[in-house]
Formats: structure tokens, sequence, C-alpha cells
């Protein structure tokens, strides 16, 4: 699959990096922008307070299937929205999926190591659906539908549960110290 990552750092360059070796066509996205139009799928990874600045330099979005992985800390989403995955979808009309927010970038490379396969949530359009579990499975977790693209607010929200999992023990160590916003 032809897959444009929008934000191409911790997670959208280390998704790259799996679904490179997964067989996909990568194009790597930075803050400068970039023409998409060639892409069966977008993955935008910017930071939550950016996205509306970033998709406005993002040539050829329209329409096309983009998987959300943004989380909001310390921001809110664009005013009028619950979600950045909501807002996404304003602004491309095609099939939105709020995804990869919920795990660690930093154990990407140890995905292989767990004793199964680990799960990743999605909410989102059911004309996401193949495209983001396919994503899934190839960057190697197990996809878990999480419901409607309505449901992107709490998943998106569900960011503070997994801190303070991770800060009850479980999870890299970094993060048990502070949440990455205020490392
Ligand atoms: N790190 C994690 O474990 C993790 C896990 C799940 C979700 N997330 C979320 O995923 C997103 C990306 O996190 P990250 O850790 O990958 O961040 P990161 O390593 O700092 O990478 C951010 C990327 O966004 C680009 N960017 C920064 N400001 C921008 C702007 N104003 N307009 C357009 N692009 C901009 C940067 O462009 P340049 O390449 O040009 O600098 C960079 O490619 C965040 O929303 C974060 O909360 C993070």
């Amino acid at each position: 699959m032809k897959v444009a990552v929008v934000g191409r750092g911790n997670v959208g360059g280390g998704l790259a990096d799996l679904w490179e070796r997964a067989g996909h066509e990568m194009t790597r996205i930075g803050r400068e922008g970039g023409d998409v139009s060639d892409a069966e799928a977008v993955v935008v990874a910017v930071p939550g307070g950016a996205i509306a600045e970033a998709l406005d330099k993002v040539q050829g979005i329209e329409g096309k299937t983009v998987i959300d992985a943004t989380n909001l800390l310390g921001v809110d989403p664009p005013a009028g929205f619950s979600s950045n995955a909501e807002f996404v979808k304003s602004k491309t009309n095609g099939p939105t999926a709020k995804s990869f927010n919920i795990n660690f970038a930093a154990l990407y490379d140890r995905l292989d190591e767990a004793g199964s396969r680990p799960s990743n949530l999605w909410s989102g359009d059911e004309e996401a659906r193949q495209v983001v579990e396919q994503l899934n499975r190839d960057a190697g977790y197990e996809p878990v539908y999480a419901g409607s693209l309505e449901n992107a607010a709490a998943q998106e929200n569900f960011l503070k549960l997994v801190f303070g999992i991770n800060q009850g023990g479980m999870g890299p160590f970094l993060y048990r110290i502070a949440p990455p916003d205020q490392l």
C-alpha cells in the first residue's frame, strides 16, 4: 500500500519504519508539508495542537482514508470539535479513524518480544476498517475496534488513564516519571 505519514517523528517515523519492513511504500512529511495525492492511506502524527496548521500544508488529502494518531497533551481540539479525529474528517471528508494514539512509540522495536500480539484500539468509520486493521497488523498489533468516530474523543481522553497506569508501574520507565509533555 502507498502510505503517507504527516509527522515523521517518534510515531510517524517509527510506524513508517515498521510498515516499510512489511512492504509498504512510505512518504514521510514533516512540518514543511507536502503532497499526499498518491497515497492510499495517510497517517497524521504531529503534536495535537498543531493539527490544523499541519493539514493546511498538505495537498491532495481530500477524500483520503486518514488515521489520526495525535494526542491532546495540554491542548484542546480545534474549536467546535470534540476530537482531533473529527476535525480531520471535517477537512478531508474521507474515511477517518483514530488509532496508534495510546501505544508508546518507544516500544515499536519490541513488539515482537511480546508473548502475545499487543492490542491497539481504533475507532472510526467502517469505510476505514480494512486499511486501519491491515496497518495495525502490519505494524505488529492486533486491532481492536472501539466504535464509530464519535468515540474518538473518548479514545483521545483514554491517554490520561494510560499515563495513570504507566505511572502506577506498567510500561516504559521514562513515562512513569511524568507524561512526555512535562519531561
Ligand atoms: N511518542 C509517543 O509514544 C506517542 C504515542 C502515541 C501518540 N503520540 C502522539 O503522536 C503525535 C506525534 O508524537 P511524536 O512523539 O511522534 O512527536 P515528534 O517525535 O516530536 O514528531 C512530531 C512530528 O510533527 C511535525 N511537526 C511539529 N510541529 C508541526 C507543525 N506545527 N506543523 C506540522 N508538523 C509539525 C514534526 O516535523 P519535523 O519533522 O519537520 O520536525 C515531526 O515530524 C503527538 O500528537 C503525540 O501526542 C505520541
